[in-house]
């Protein structure tokens, strides 16, 4: 099994979201027997929460139902997963540094933007938090679209 862990700051706006259309993306794919996701978050500020109603309901709108209670991004998770896929470079900052001198865990960890060629291979998924409908729909859009890249990025390199 190759397995994907989306990390964020909160765990309940993007990288539920990210874990939820990477599924989906997985299931058309006829993968989900290959492939699994999770998410989690460097803080622990929403442990146990669902994910934000707004998030909630921006994806349904488009036909997505979130299912996830917030937990903590926690070391072990560098053993449990292949990759770490990061929001933005505060997240990566802190799991590159929760890698700490293990080569073979922070090899582990990328930006879920990294392969979407809409962000120049740059851009953060900014944070929706504290902002409006817009947002929320924007961050929609940039991971719908890197998360299907960064799918095909994995099938690329594990050759399925
Ligand atoms: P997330 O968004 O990292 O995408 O889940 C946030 C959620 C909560 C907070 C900040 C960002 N907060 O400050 O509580």
């Amino acid at each position: 099994m190759i397995r994907v862990l989306f990390v964020c700051l909160g765990n309940i706006c993007r990288s539920p979201l990210a874990e939820g259309l990477f599924k989906k993306a997985v299931e058309e794919a006829g993968l989900s027997n290959r492939i699994e996701a999770d998410s989690a978050g460097t803080s622990g500020w929403h442990i146990g929460d669902p994910p934000d109603h707004r998030t909630v309901e921006n994806a349904r709108k488009h036909g997505l139902e979130l299912h996830h209670a917030s937990r903590q991004f926690i070391k072990e998770d560098f053993d449990r997963f292949d990759y770490i896929a990061v929001a933005d470079q505060s997240n990566y900052s802190d799991a590159v540094e929760m890698a700490g001198n293990n080569k073979s865990h922070y090899k582990k960890v990328l930006k879920i933007r990294k392969f979407d060629t809409e962000g120049d291979g740059q851009y953060d998924v900014p944070d929706p938090y504290y902002g409006n409908g817009n947002h929320f729909e924007h961050v929609y859009k940039v991971l719908t679209h890197s998360t299907a890249k960064l799918l095909e990025h994995i099938r690329a390199e594990k050759g399925i």
